[in-house]
């Protein structure tokens, strides 16, 4: 079958559309048929080598983590999928997606939607879980105020209409190119940058969190506008800590998956699918991500063949 793989660790330049050998269904998984897939920074620095350490990989490796398309065989011990069903989920751990059978665990995928596309179903299980991990670490009530760093990405784009649906007032710190994005969200943005704290608007400490999603220089000064640090949780920065907050780490799950599905479905969360390529273009998206300035997700077509 078709994969995209890479024979060693490198720049998305080492990516390559590869043949490789069909894997047998293993217990507990569901090898799905991929029509599509998304891409998460988690990707791009699997394949540079930065997680070499958390998840080695043994080459030939097969790039990717999140799909979604159709059964076509099931292991033992699953019974909550049958072949033919439509479903999204992850390849853990961020390995083995982008392949036309990618295996996913039967505990961490959910039924698709018939009212989502493919598309927008793959964009769901890294970004829109992790979004769902942070704002439920808040638990953010109507008149409440949640700062979401990094409002314009992947991550931010779920956080922001998260904490919005559960009646908050969202401020975005975004780009200034992704400032109509983050309006369109139902957040006010707010540009990062130099000065940044002073650019924030009224805010009530007593009743403020934040949800970093880049951390960097201005995570203190962020953190430092709360009044408890403990309502300041990141999914980037783990020397949150060091401030008082919480770094956070999804874990995937597909009761999760199935809540965020339906709300995308309903419509209380829209997907936003910033930029398509093509399956075989897989390394253009890595560097179309990796270069910043996406408003949404980027995703991988494999429906009309690799
Ligand atoms: N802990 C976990 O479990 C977990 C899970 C998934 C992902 N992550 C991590 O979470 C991070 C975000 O993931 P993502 O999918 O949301 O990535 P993304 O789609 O690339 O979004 C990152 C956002 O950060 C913004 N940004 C860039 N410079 C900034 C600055 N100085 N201040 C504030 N925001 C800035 C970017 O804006 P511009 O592009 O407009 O500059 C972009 O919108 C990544 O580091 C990823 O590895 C962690």
């Amino acid at each position: 079958m078709k994969a995209i793989t890479y024979p060693g660790y490198g720049e998305p330049s080492v990516l390559e559309l590869s043949d490789i050998t069909d894997r047998p269904v293993g217990r507990g998984e569901i090898l799905v048929r991929l029509v599509a897939a998304s891409v998460n920074p988690v990707d791009w620095k699997t394949t540079a080598g930065y997680l070499a350490d958390y998840a080695p990989v043994e080459f030939p490796a097969v790039a990717g983590s999140d799909v979604s398309g159709t059964v076509v065989a099931v292991g033992d011990d699953v019974t909550e999928f049958r072949v033919g069903d439509d479903v999204i989920g992850s390849v853990a751990p961020f390995i083995g997606a982008f392949s036309e059978l990618a295996p996913v665990a039967a505990a961490v995928a959910a039924a698709k939607p018939d009212r989502l596309t493919f598309a927008e179903a793959a964009c769901l299980p890294t970004a829109g879980l992790t979004a769902l991990t942070a704002i439920r670490a808040l638990a953010p009530e109507p008149g409440d105020t949640v700062v979401v760093n990094g409002a314009a990405g992947g991550i931010g784009t779920f956080a922001t209409q998260l904490a919005r649906s559960a009646g908050a007032r969202v401020v975005g710190i975004c780009s200034p190119a992704g400032a109509d994005h983050v309006r369109r969200l139902g957040a006010e943005p707010v540009a990062y940058g130099p000065g940044l704290t002073s650019r924030l608007p009224d805010l009530d400490p007593a009743r403020t969190s934040l949800v970093d999603t880049h951390g960097g220089e201005a995570l203190a000064d962020l953190v430092a506008v709360l009044g408890d640090p403990a309502r300041a949780v990141s999914v980037a920065a783990p020397e949150i800590g060091t401030h008082g907050g919480r770094y956070l780490v999804v874990a995937p799950n597909g009761g999760d998956l199935a809540e965020l599905a339906g709300a995308a479905a309903d419509g209380r969360v829209q997907v936003v699918v910033a930029r398509t390529f093509p399956i075989r273009d897989t390394r253009d998206a890595y560097e179309h991500l990796r270069a910043g300035g996406v408003h949404g997700k980027v995703v991988l077509d494999a429906s009309t063949g690799w």
